[in-house]
């Protein structure tokens, strides 16, 4: 077969010598002499995302199964995004490390590729630049960290992080003995070891049908994520010489396939934005009502933080993603195929339930309803969603007191103040923190709770804004409100006191104020200015709202793998 890399090397010309020339250094004549496929493994390995930092050794057994297979492995780092160091939120760079990925994988003599991610935005931008590019493809997730421990206790990173630091504010843990838990809080390589959004979108990418089936959720330090790599590789090559590309495998079947999982293993609201926008790429139909749609009655099964209590490496030691699926088998799109060419359910046989405290029987969810539930109201014409799996169930229905701050610094300046008006029935109403508002759509949806609360014992209130939240996060939280206050959606004209209902099993999110007094008000959608130069600017200029994914409007739809010059 004639590979995609022949363009570049086949052939006795001045061009076809240059490309040959420089990539020799001692390589064999044979690797270009067109009956190896080439194999890119584009890897998100940074000491700046240090839950991505172990990728170079993933990235070697990979090599290993590639040449294995008869393949040419090329490592090709990629932008990397570290979700607790890169400012002002990483969801603002996540569509650049897209970009950026595609026109790399396009622009050089590659035939397939092997997308090593990790941490939160890492797997969404390699799957959104793989999507767009529909070169063959295949994830390895790095995988999670092992569990730490505190006190005896297990620290579940990212969600133990908000638990302590709000009981600091409450006064019931020394500031201390919180900084004391830091050490122990990442104990090994890896990512997140709660359900949050990276764990989520490595079962995503898996559900996809984009990983080799039984990969996602392998702890990072277990030597099984080599041998998974290595087979990865090899894997890679047999899609090379299959024509298997991601167009086949995530299908609308498959995204249909990852919602079910999502709601059954209580996954972060982030894959919502995340899904959205690789089917976009795609030019699969997938709206926000068909996560609540296809969610719906889909139980929950996994009892991991942020919504419950085990960790992932607990996960996998009870019998991983395949169990989980295993009991939601009826659920998936039989002809969904992945990677491997054979459908995910024919993936499960011999999938086991090794510990029922941690993945649950279908007969014994820990909720028979855990699906994502979109919102929509005269507060959210284009949708909001929250997810009760981690809300507080008496607040679900809820009617109270609008108490509103236009960007997370009027609450960090104002939310402890004693003279705030506010009370437990109140509704906590954050705006300008959207896709363009902030810029970036942070994760700052579960803003923290009025100290004067906490120290009365509140642990829960209703909280509304157009950002997103952690996926590590837990509460009654409504998050993605679309369109957010910067782009005029009507959370710009909500004044503290307006009533504001919340009703999820109605599926409604409303000001109680009359539609003409509402439309009346003078917008406020103030820290929203237009940058004035670079990504910023292309990005408010162009990115969509959340309920199609916070894309670049212009990255919408596959434009395949062609190069059509040559520049020598
Ligand atoms: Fe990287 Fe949580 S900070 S996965």
């Amino acid at each position: 077969m004639e590979f995609r890399s022949s363009r570049w090397y086949a052939g006795n010309d001045r061009n076809s010598y240059i490309h040959r020339a420089w990539m020799r250094r001692g390589l064999p004549p044979e690797a270009f002499e067109g009956g190896k496929p080439h194999i890119a493994i584009a890897n998100t390995a940074s000491d700046l995302t240090p839950c991505n930092s172990h990728l170079n050794e993933v990235a070697q057994s990979v090599v290993h199964g590639v040449w294995e297979a008869g393949g040419v492995p090329l490592n090709l780092p990629v932008v990397s995004l570290g979700e607790t160091n890169v400012r002002p939120t990483a969801m603002l760079w996540r569509n650049l490390a897209a970009m950026a990925t595609e026109e790399m994988l396009r622009a050089n003599p590659i035939d397939g590729v092997v997308l090593l991610g990790g941490c939160d935005k890492t797997i969404p931008s390699l799957l959104m630049a793989a999507a767009s590019v529909d070169l063959p493809a295949v994830v390895v997730p790095g995988g999670p960290m092992l569990t730490g421990h505190f006190r005896g206790a297990p620290l579940g990173c990212g969600t133990d992080v908000w638990r302590l630091s709000e009981e600091v504010r409450a006064g019931t843990l020394s500031r201390e003995a919180f900084l004391r838990s830091e050490s122990s809080m990442i104990r090994s390589r890896g990512h997140c070891n709660t359900m949050g959004t990276a764990s989520t979108m490595a079962f995503m990418a898996e559900a996809l049908g984009m990983t080799l089936p039984g990969t996602a959720g392998t702890p990072a330090p277990d030597s099984r994520l080599l041998e998974r790599s290595h087979e990865t590789g090899r894997l890679a090559v047999e899609l090379v010489m299959a024509g298997r590309r991601p167009s086949q495998v995530m299908t609308r079947g498959s995204f249909l396939n990852a919602i079910v999982t999502l709601a059954a293993v209580g996954g972060s609201t982030n894959a919502v934005v995340h899904l959205l926008a690789i089917a976009g790429r795609l030019g699969v139909e997938l709206s926000l009502d068909d996560f609540d749609r296809t969610g719906s009655g889909v139980p929950l099964l996994v009892d991991l933080q942020p919504a419950g209590r085990h960790l992932m490496d607990d996960l996998f030691r009870a019998g991983g993603l395949a169990a989980v699926l295993k009991e939601v088998e009826d659920l998936l799109d039989p002809a969904a195929i992945t990677v491997t060419g054979r459908p995910l359910a024919e993936h499960l046989d011999g999938a086991g339930i090794w510990d029922e405290d941690v993945i649950r029987r279908r007969s014994n969810p820990l909720l028979p309803d855990a699906g994502i539930a979109v919102l929509r109201g005269n507060l959210a014409p284009s949708g909001a969603v929250i997810k009760p799996a981690a809300a507080s169930p008496e607040l679900l229905r809820h009617r109270g007191r609008a108490v509103v701050f236009d960007s997370v610094e009027d609450v960090h300046a104002r939310l402890d103040s004693p003279d705030l008006d506010v009370d437990e029935t109140s509704v906590l109403v954050l705006r300008g923190c959207g896709p363009k508002g902030y810029p970036g759509m942070p994760e700052v949806g579960n803003l923290p709770l009025p100290a004067k609360l906490l120290e009365k014992g509140v642990r829960d209130m209703v909280r509304i804004s157009d950002a997103r939240m952690s996926g590590t996060a837990y509460g009654t939280v409504v998050l993605h409100t679309a369109p957010e206050a910067a782009a005029g959606g009507p959370l710009a004209r909500v004044r503290t006191g307006d009533p504001v209902v919340l009703d999820v099993a109605a599926r409604r999110l409303d000001v109680d104020v009359p539609d003409a007094e509402l439309n009346a008000r003078e917008p406020v959608t103030n820290g929203y200015a237009r940058p004035a130069r670079g990504w910023e600017r292309l990005y408010v200029e162009h990115v969509t709202q959340a309920d199609r994914g916070a894309d670049l409007d212009f990255l919408i739809g596959s434009s395949g793998d062609r190069v059509g010059r040559e520049s020598h």
